[in-house]
């Protein structure tokens, strides 16, 4: 099906199954252990083995030799695989660093040796007998140390929002200089790690020449061509299964070391392989998201109405690496005729940096949101009066292009009433609870909507069930329950009548999971096969299709009313589509919306920092299922409340490694970390997004919440850091007295 026009009334309009706050249907597998992930894939195949990962330990240079003979001799081990004795492997989709083979070390931890055992144990003994010898190389690992005269570099970035790597409207420099009232600042974001509670892990097996990969990975069709690229062997003998993803964030948006050492060890054993990925290894091995250094700069008039607006951020990456594209906000989410943004990338020999929920925007947010607030407090404005000041209903690049949807001015006020900001003291460190200084703050929540293509396979049996069979993957985030409410409302049957089939590459591609694109677009091809299949019930049915009613478990045509499963009684019938998306998105802006409100306590001994209530306005097009929705945004913000507050890949910058490689060097937050927080949905459509009228929310979430939290804690405090994240020790000397 082609999406070209915008959609009209259909049948997803009956919001009798969408639009429910439907439990998610693998909620009970997963909440009694029951949902296999990949490394608990006991049964797929018999006479499992265990692969152990070695990483470099040095940050560049090469490997001289790999001195395996003690290991191979430890008991219980089948094979060593190194990479001396590997030619350099191709790279899959998204790859920057070379997951394995050759003798170059480009990072700290990049994987030099597999060793498979009869148990992990033996596996992990016997890495530790292997020995290495290097010829270690200077490197760059100081993002402040090269960020100057690093150029602009664009960004295509396939997931998220890519731009030139310098782009203009009017006259940015002649307008901030003539502007009464301004503001120039530079701030800083940390390297982030996705964190997820599921490792990288892949059970691998091969029957003759044919792999299969039992793994976690969110882009099921991009992981089947890589995996097929990488290893150089053909797409057709490549099987990927991929259910259950404990958790992604973009560090399983493609194929990692996993995957990879998991087929050749498995190929070297004879034997099928298991292999996960520790964690020191999922911080210096897999990817992160890249520190930022941003300056903005922003001149307005004494009203507030803004006239100038720069936005230029340094990030580091290895080489042919891609900038954090943390200006692609600042291109939609104001009005201002004078504009300049710029992405620059300095090289560094780090372990590569790549997506993490909402790349881009979520560190470009943290920044943007409080320069508007600090911006506000010289021009004596309420932060929120500020923003909806310079609201724009047009890119603001592009004025002939309007926003299909955008009601963020709807979400600023929405929330500042249930927030209770008209209450809040504007002057900063006025607000006493005990030993608490309180404060509140807020920000604006901005994400694109991205489209693509996806596909599906819906199969129709003599008991009236419904079989829906994609490629997408469910990341913790619903897929599997927005899928089938979507099947169940387009074929009029009960949710119990659905059944939902996911992550193997041998059933159609779809969108995959990622840059928030995943609910909309994969629902949307599931509707594509459901138009279809109606098609062909009422086909087989005799009844002219227009006609055909699917309700409460029949078809109806004038006076007549069939179960629907009459329509397969002489054997199951299947329909298969793509939905695909033309030019609607290039005529309009298609964007997400949203208003985070923050109350934070801030010790007026200590210095610490805690998150008393959190309130989220999401503007996003229908929301397909309220309650699976409302966990991805909390989700948001309590990842977000991690980059404000304690998320942070400390980097060794001598020996060129992040240090703290674990949960309990990497903190995240936690339960008791946010006691309140609440997620309102306003109530909307966007026909130009698809048949579905849905965007997406699960980045929208994380968009915005830094710098709520950032500015929340100065209203608290009347301390401004612009050095994520906001520990203690960087206020504690600046503390108003407590006496
Ligand atoms: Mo996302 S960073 O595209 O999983």
């Amino acid at each position: 099906m082609k999406f070209d026009t915008p959609a009209g009334q259909n049948p997803i309009d009956q919001l009798k199954v969408v639009g429910k706050p439907t439990d998610r249907i693998d909620g009970k597998y997963k909440t009694t252990g029951t949902a296999p992930y990949a490394y608990e894939r006991h049964d797929v195949v018999p006479n499992q083995a265990y692969g152990y990962v070695l990483g470099a330990g040095i940050s560049k240079g090469r490997v001289r030799a790999i001195h395996v003979e003690d290991a191979k001799r430890a008991p219980g081990v089948l094979a060593v695989v190194t990479t001396l004795e590997t030619p350099r492997l191709e790279r899959g989709m998204m790859n920057t660093a070379y997951l394995f083979g050759g003798d170059v070390i480009q990072h700290y931890h990049q994987a030099i040796a597999v060793v498979v055992a009869e148990t992990f144990e033996q596996a992990r003994a016997a890495a530790f007998l292997v020995e290495v010898d290097y010829a270690a190389e200077a490197g760059k690992f100081d993002l402040a140390a090269e960020a100057k005269g690093a150029p602009p570099v664009p960004s295509d970035s396939g997931e998220g929002s890519g731009g030139d790597g310098e782009e203009r409207v009017g006259d940015f420099e002649g307008a901030f200089a003539q502007a009464p009232v301004t503001l120039d600042e530079t701030y800083s974001t940390a390297d982030e790690s996705h964190a997820m509670m599921e490792p990288h892990a892949t059970v691998a097996a091969w029957d003759g020449d044919k792999l299969t990969l039992w793994t976690s990975n969110q882009m099921i069709a991009w992981g089947h061509g890589s995996v097929a690229k990488i290893l150089g062997i053909p797409k057709e003998n490549v099987r990927i299964d991929s259910p259950y993803v404990g958790g992604g964030f973009g560090g399983k948006l493609f194929v990692r070391a996993d995957a990879v050492l998991a087929a050749l060890g498995a190929k070297a054993a004879g034997r099928p392989v298991k292999v996960a990925l520790t964690r020191p290894l999922i911080a210096n091995n897999t990817t992160h998201r890249p520190a930022t250094i941003q300056r903005v700069r922003i001149g307005a008039t004494r009203d507030g109405t803004i006239t100038a607006i720069a936005h230029e951020s340094t990030s580091g990456n290895l080489p042919d690496g891609d900038p954090e594209t943390a200006v692609s906000q600042t291109k939609l989410l104001y009005a201002g005729a004078n504009r300049l943004t710029a992405m620059k990338l300095a090289h560094l020999d780090l372990p590569e940096g790549n997506a993490m929920r909402a790349p881009g925007e979520a560190p470009g947010l943290m920044v943007l949101e409080v320069a508007m607030d600090e911006m506000a407090e010289k021009l004596g404005l309420d932060p929120v009066a500020f923003r909806i000041r310079n609201d724009t209903q047009v890119d603001p690049q592009a004025p002939e292009r309007p926003f299909s949807r955008r009601d963020l001015v709807g979400c600023l006020r929405l929330g500042a009433d249930r927030f209770g900001w008209a209450k809040r003291n504007p002057r900063p460190g006025q607000v006493r609870d005990g030993q608490w200084l309180v404060g509140t703050g807020m920000a604006a929540a901005f994400r694109n909507n991205m489209v693509l293509k996806s596909g599906a396979r819906v199969r129709l049996d003599g008991a009236g069930t419904v079989t829906v069979e994609t490629d997408m993957t469910d990341i913790g985030t619903g897929s599997y329950t927005i899928i089938a409410q979507t099947a169940a409302e387009m074929m009029g049957l009960p949710l119990d009548k659905i059944v939902v089939r996911l992550g193997d590459s041998d059933f159609p591609v779809s969108s995959g999971s990622g840059g928030q694109f995943g609910a909309n677009s994969s629902t949307a091809g599931v509707y594509a096969a459901c138009v279809k299949l109606r098609e062909a019930v009422a086909q087989r049915l005799g009844i002219n299709s227009a006609d055909a009613v699917f309700a409460d478990g029949e078809v109806r045509a004038g006076n007549r009313a069939v179960p629907l499963g009459e329509a397969a009684a002489q054997g199951a019938l299947s329909a298969e589509d793509t939905i695909e998306f033309g030019d609607l998105s290039k005529k309009q802006q298609q964007s997400t919306f949203g208003a985070h409100f923050v109350e934070v306590g801030v010790d007026a001994d200590t210095a610490e920092i805690r998150v008393r209530r959190m309130l989220a306005v999401c503007a996003a097009g229908r929301i397909l299922n309220p309650k699976s929705a409302r966990s991805q945004v909390i989700g948001g913000m309590t990842m977000g409340t991690g980059a404000a507050l304690m998320e942070e890949l400390a980097v060794d910058t001598k020996r060129g490694f992040f240090a703290n490689h674990d949960l309990a060097g990497y903190e995240v937050p936690v339960h008791a970390d946010i006691p309140h927080q609440e997620v309102i949905f306003l109530d909307e459509v966007d026909p130009m997004s698809s048949p579905m009228k849905a965007k997406g929310v699960g980045e929208l979430g994380i968009c915005g919440v830094g710098a709520a939290v950032a500015n929340a804690v100065y209203n608290a405090t009347g301390i401004r850091v612009r050095d994520y994240p906001l520990t203690l020790d960087k206020f504690l000397e600046r503390m108003p007295d407590a006496a």
